[in-house]
């Protein structure tokens, strides 16, 4: 059956039990969906866009043929690598059987964002029971398995898939931990070096370059490291948690998954000022200067987000998966991001990040002052990041990444 209709639910501000807001239809085989909003949902005087910038209140939906047929929104409430890989082994199948409405409609009530998809309007809410912090050891275990390919006992693989919705390629689980939810991220088979602690280490660095980051925790459990990041799209409240809507950059351009050309920070700069405080803008700059400065190459647009605030209108989420890209030996330290910086278009160097300060609300001056506190800042790495417990060896392998000329063309001030 290629063509199927669900429920969209929404959590509106304050309240713990979502809301129906209208029925997207979706054609599989063709990748186009469209939705429409319910009459009474419209008739609410708190009523929310379902995807403030997709599907704004009032206007005449149009049909959405980008990534897979789904909203912006819609795509950031449901898995991707990850989540699909845990929810296709319990189905006994593999991911590719499975279609996008089948997973919207298999994440569970840990999904990020505001949104919830369900079969019928008179669907239940989902039952929230994110796994405990204490049974990480359990979810590690299993998803160990999982990468491995290798069959997971029904009771462990039920306590992964309840905190599994969350997007991003990485293992993960959603746990809860002092009336909080939390991601904890888990190293992958094949790393090479511990990434849940250099994230944590890096995450902590951003925020003393003055990067608006949620707290982080690196924790042991199951014999390894674990990185938290706390949800901060999710609040616990008496009856339940309350949830604010999620967009990522990628959804606020309206831009598609291959759309590699056209990712752009200045791009969402200007778009950003139609939606978004102006002190956000400055905000979204020195992230990409930090991002320059310890080659963060997976910076794409849907590592960077937008929280819904209960006005409706968006502000630039706290930052998130911001780490050092390993360069590879013997490569060169001349790299891109993953999106256009300025005017050399993706090169990552603080010269071309210059060029457009203005685009960012910043005069030379400001700009200059920003780049100059963020270098110091960030010349302190190695130091900060022993503190966190990098391993001597990994600090060397990550040395060049932090070695930034100015321009492309300067050598490399610290040639390694
Ligand atoms: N602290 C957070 N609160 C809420 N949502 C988050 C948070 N951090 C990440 N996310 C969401 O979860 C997704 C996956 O997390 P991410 O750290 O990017 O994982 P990965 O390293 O696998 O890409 C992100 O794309 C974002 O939508
Ligand atoms: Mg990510």
């Amino acid at each position: 059956m290629a063509v199927r209709r669900l429920t969209v639910f929404i959590y509106l501000p304050g309240e713990p039990i979502a809301v129906p807001a209208g029925i997207f239809t979706h054609d599989d085989e063709m990748a186009i969906g469209s939705f429409a909003y319910g009459r009474r949902y419209l008739e609410r005087p708190d009523a929310l866009p379902v995807d403030a910038v997709a599907l704004p209140l009032g206007a005449r939906p149009r049909e959405v043929v980008t990534n897979g047929g789904l909203y912006g929104a819609f795509r950031d409430a449901s898995p991707d690598y990850w989540g699909r890989m845990v929810i296709a082994s319990e189905k006994r199948t593999v991911p590719e059987a499975l279609s996008e409405l089948d997973f919207l409609l298999a994440t569970n009530a840990t999904r990020g964002g505001n949104l919830d998809f369900r079969r019928s309007p008179d669907d239940p809410e989902p039952i929230l029971s994110p796994p405990h912090f204490d049974q990480l050891p359990k979810v590690i275990e299993a998803a160990r398995k999982i990468e491995s390919h290798e069959p997971v006992d029904p009771h462990l693989l039920q306590i992964l898939r309840q905190g599994t919705s969350m997007g991003g390629a990485r293992p993960k689980c959603v746990v809860e931990s002092d009336d909080a939810l939390w991601i904890a991220k888990f190293p992958a088979k094949g790393d090479t070096l511990g990434i849940p602690r250099i994230e944590h280490a890096t995450m902590t660095l951003a925020r003393l370059c003055g990067i608006a980051v949620p707290e982080t925790r690196l924790v042991t459990a199951g014999g390894t490291d674990v990185f938290l990041i706390r949800r901060f799209d999710r609040g616990k409240c008496a009856g339940g948690w309350l949830r604010r809507g999620f967009l990522s950059a990628l959804s606020l351009m309206g831009w598609d998954e291959r759309d590699r050309l056209k990712w752009d920070y200045v791009a969402i700069a200007d778009a950003m000022r139609r939606h978004t405080p102006a002190s956000d803008l400055r905000e979204l700059y020195r992230r990409m200067l930090f991002n320059i400065l310890v080659r963060n190459t997976d910076d794409h647009p849907r590592n960077h987000g937008f929280l819904v605030r209960d006005d409706g209108s968006l502000q630039l989420s706290p930052a998130y998966d911001v780490l050092p890209s390993p360069t590879q030996p013997g490569v060169g330290t001349d790299f891109r991001l993953a999106m256009s910086v300025g005017e050399r278009g993706r090169e990552a160097t603080i010269e071309n990040a210059r060029s457009r300060a203005p685009r960012f609300g910043l005069s030379s001056d400001e700009a200059e002052g920003l780049v100059t506190s963020l270098q110091i800042a960030v010349s302190g790495w190695r130091e900060h990041f022993r503190e966190c417990g990098v391993p001597e060896r990994e600090c060397d392998i990550l040395a060049p990444s932090f070695h930034r000329p100015e321009r492309a063309s300067d050598p490399d001030p610290f040639p390694v």
